[in-house]
């Protein structure tokens, strides 16, 4: 008898703390699907300077088709001092994959949860609970011309009306699901195409009577963001903006390193990956938090396999961790990112053997 085709991860552990955040994830993966609770076949494969060494390349041939065949991929982190010189660097390999998967749509969640109150530089001790949607294949990252001479350097802002019309309807959408309320972040005092994205929001946020709307500009959003971020729901914002204040909201958690994202377009695989970078400054040490690796194993479970179950386990899990203060240095503790992998891991199967 043919059994049920597994389902197809692919895994790009890029470079510095990339593998070390990656194999922690994988781990969890793999507790989570143990004993048939859920199977899958996992292909890891070069990206970012890893590929370059390989093959020249950030984003080989081979990687983009592993890619693309998967039902969903998983990124840890790419680039570092090593590249920072290459002609192509493995930052121009991420914006690559981004396009070529059409990942128009990057959902970047900012929770602070009672375990995580004690470890946020706020003092209010409020919940918090936002995301930010963040317009992830155009805008300043991708316009031409560009141009960088001796004397003078040129990047282009641009925006098409049907890029700009996906992503609203996708925070819209998103914030039906949630607490009903769309904060578009721009700069419409100064830039066209912020004036241009507000005439475009206003007008679908029309169609969604339902969900609440304004807009804010960019700078006082950022101030908002700390002074009181409980006011936002679903910032919508355009890829640089949303790139800038997308860390800075992690922060406020207590530490960039434990932050997920999730990036979609309207069909193909869905990427998931913490928000930040390969840290190089903390490579090697043993000390990176896993966190934010393991929480984007769970967002892939929750959204792309519709394993909310298995995703609700870790959860639990790492607050439980947290709650008990095994943690790295980053949020103050002394732990390794083997110990709160595996604190994380043992919660799970406690949980488990007490059902
Ligand atoms: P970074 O996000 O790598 O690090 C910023 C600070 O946060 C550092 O002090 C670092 O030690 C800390 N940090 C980040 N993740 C952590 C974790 N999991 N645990 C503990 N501490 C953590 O930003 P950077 O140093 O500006 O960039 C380093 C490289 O990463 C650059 O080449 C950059 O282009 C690249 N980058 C890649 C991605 C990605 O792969 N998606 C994202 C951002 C930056
Ligand atoms: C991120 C990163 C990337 C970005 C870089 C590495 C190209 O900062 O994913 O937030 O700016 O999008
Ligand atoms: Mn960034």
């Amino acid at each position: 008898m043919q059994g049920k085709k597994k389902v197809q991860i692919t895994a790009l552990a890029g470079d510095y703390i990339g593998p070390e955040i990656m194999a922690a994830g994988l781990k969890v993966l793999e507790v989570v699907g143990e004993n048939g609770r859920f199977d899958y076949e996992l292909h890891e494969v070069p990206f970012g300077g890893a590929a370059i060494d390989q093959t020249g390349e950030p984003l080989p041939q081979e990687t983009l088709s592993a890619c693309q065949q998967s039902d969903a991929v998983l990124l840890a982190a790419i680039g570092g001092p090593k590249w920072d010189h290459a002609v192509k660097r493995p930052e121009a390999g991420l914006l690559e994959i981004r396009k070529k998967l059409n990942l128009f749509a990057n959902i970047r969640p900012t929770v602070i949860e009672e375990a995580m109150q004690q470890y946020s530089p706020l003092k209010n001790g409020k919940p918090v609970n936002f995301v930010i949607v963040r317009e992830l294949t155009s805008g300043i990252y991708f316009g031409t011309p560009r141009q960088l001479d001796e004397n003078y350097a040129l990047d282009t802002m641009r925006y098409t009306k049907e890029e700009v019309q996906r992503i609203t309807r996708s925070a819209f959408e998103l914030a039906r699901k949630r607490k009903k309320h769309v904060t578009l972040v721009d700069k419409a005092n100064v830039l066209a195409t912020s004036k241009f994205w507000r005439r475009i929001v206003a007008e679908i946020a029309l169609t969604y009577p339902d969900v609440a709307y304004d807009a804010c500009y960019v700078d006082a959003a950022s101030m908002k963001i700390i002074s009181a971020p409980q006011q936002f729901d679903v910032i919508l914002t355009e890829n640089l903006f949303g790139d800038i204040l997308s860390d800075e909201a992690a922060e406020i958690t207590g530490s960039l390193g434990t932050i997920p994202s999730m990036s979609l377009g309207s069909s193909g695989p869905a990427l998931y990956e913490p928000i930040h970078g390969s840290a190089p400054d903390i490579a090697g040490k043993g000390i990176a938090d896993p966190i934010s690796m393991i929480r984007s194993v769970a967002m892939m479970l929750a959204n792309s396999f519709d394993r909310a179950d298995l995703a609700a386990q870790i959860t639990t899990a790492i607050n439980a961790v947290i709650s008990k203060q095994i943690v790295t240095p980053d949020l103050g503790g002394n732990a390794s990112t083997t110990e709160v992998t595996d604190a994380i891991i043992t919660t799970i199967k406690e949980s488990r053997n007490s059902k």
